[in-house]
């Protein structure tokens, strides 16, 4: 059976008075829908870690940058909750925008720092957009436990940072990224490629990990990326908007993992924005 679909702030918050009232605890899925295995992945440690769980549906206009982005973004309502249905969630909540951001919303909760590099450089408002949104599902679903995907990294880094600095009540959890057979990290994204560009997105993995293994043997990064971005190159890839190594917690640029580290890459294939992450230790 497909769990219930929920529209208004006032549905969400009555749910959430009940299930108070019997003392369970509460998780939240944070997602934008067309779900996928990775999303699924979260759904399951949501789960396994609260009495009830809230899955969150929401193409969150404030975070697209690009309006042709958000008019081609999936929207897969009926098969999310189809998709969803083996994992007995307790609500699938997909506010209408005026629940999101009433007429004169005028509100933006801004991460400073964090922002400025990666995604945030390439994507101005981008974070702000997230950051807003995201203190918005907290303080709707009034969750105990949030999920993130770590593919996000960024994200789940603005995420941490925002809860920290706002006190908000919630703990958040990290999921690993989860990936195609073919190494391709999945995401909603993926939809739009054709057949022959979920053959060249794949290469995007190996590429990275090559980085990895090389960073491991003491090789500064600046001529592993200028190899790495031919490399995109030759697979298909047109722009890249970045292929960074950087700290795990601050984001500070390094040529060198010499604290626990990130490889990150943004890049274009078929008009799509493409993003990945892979950890590199500290050497
Ligand atoms: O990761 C996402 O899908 C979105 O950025 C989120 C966290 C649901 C906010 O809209």
């Amino acid at each position: 059976m497909t769990a219930p679909i929920y529209r208004k702030l006032a549905d969400m918050r009555a749910l959430n008075a009940g299930w108070r009232r019997a003392g369970e605890t509460i998780a939240v899925v944070p997602t934008m829908g067309a779900l996928h295995a990775g999303h699924l992945s979260l759904v399951q440690a949501a789960k396994a870690a609260c009495d009830r769980v809230v899955v969150w549906i929401f193409v969150n206009p404030k975070q697209f940058n690009n309006p042709d982005d958000l008019r081609t973004y999936p929207r897969t309502e009926h098969d999310d909750a189809v998709k969803l249905a083996p994992y007995g969630v307790d609500a699938i909540y997909v506010p209408d925008v005026d629940q999101v951001y009433p007429d004169g919303f005028s509100t933006t909760v801004s991460v400073s720092g964090l922002t400025d590099v990666l995604c945030g450089a390439s994507r101005p408002g981008h974070f702000d957009g997230v950051a807003t949104v995201v203190s918005k599902i907290f303080l709707q679903t009034g969750a105990d436990q949030a999920f993130f995907g770590e593919k996000d990294f960024q994200q789940l880094q603005v995420v941490r940072r925002l809860v920290r600095d706002l006190d908000i009540p919630i703990t958040v959890t990290a999921c690993p990224t989860v990936r195609e057979v073919s190494g391709l990290a999945m995401s909603s994204r993926n939809l739009r490629l054709s057949e022959q560009g979920l053959v060249n997105a794949a290469k995007l993995y190996p590429i990275l990990q090559d980085i990895a293994v090389e960073l491991a043997q003491d090789t500064r990064f600046a001529p592993l990326a200028e190899r790495a971005r031919l490399r995109l190159a030759e697979a298909g890839f047109g722009q890249i908007d970045y292929l960074d190594l950087r700290a795990e917690d601050d984001l500070g640029a390094l040529d060198h993992p010499s604290r626990a580290a990130r490889l990150f890459a943004a890049a274009h294939l078929e008009g799509v924005r493409l993003i990945d992450n892979i950890p590199v230790p500290a050497v």
